[in-house]
């Protein structure tokens, strides 16, 4: 399915996920996690079919520390001139079991994204195929401010 009719139907072409996994595998390579040695790497998938990579960087004073998801997203709103909207999350861990993004990117994502697809995968076999709305059920987001 080309992206103009995946876009009609809302569901992700394998293209973009393969996509998405490659960008998200190289951004965690790139972790900076000397502390908890634990390497995330994101990929998102904007509705102009853009995409955006980041990974989780730490911080001596260990609050500070961003998750790759949204690295991956402050990225994208920071290079777009106009609103983003995410279409697909893809997280990849160098692990035997997938992670879900926390619950701080959770939030994240339902501002710029509540419609979003959510795949989670690592180098065992088990993935995570989601979407942010079953993963944030009865959310709190831009809509409850509208005027
Ligand atoms: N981490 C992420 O990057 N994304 C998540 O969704 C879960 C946790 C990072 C934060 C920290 O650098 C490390 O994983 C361990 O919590």
């Amino acid at each position: 399915m080309n992206y103009e009719a995946s876009r009609f139907t809302m569901t992700i072409p394998k293209a973009d996920w393969s996509r998405l996994r490659i960008a998200a595998q190289e951004a965690a390579g790139r972790a900076y996690c000397p502390y908890s040695k634990f390497q995330v790497g994101a990929a998102i998938l904007l509705d102009d079919g853009s995409m955006s990579a980041g990974c989780n960087v730490e911080n001596a004073s260990f609050g500070l520390t961003i998750c790759a998801e949204r690295n991956a997203i402050f990225q994208a709103v920071a290079r777009s001139t106009a609103p983003i909207t995410i279409r697909a999350v893809l997280v990849y861990t160098p692990t035997l079991q997938p992670t879900a993004p926390c619950g701080a990117c959770r939030q994240v994502i339902n501002e710029f994204g509540p419609q979003a697809k959510i795949l989670c995968v690592c180098d065992g076999e088990e993935e995570i195929s989601t979407t942010l709305s079953k993963l944030l059920p009865n959310s709190f987001g831009p809509r409850n401010l509208a005027r």
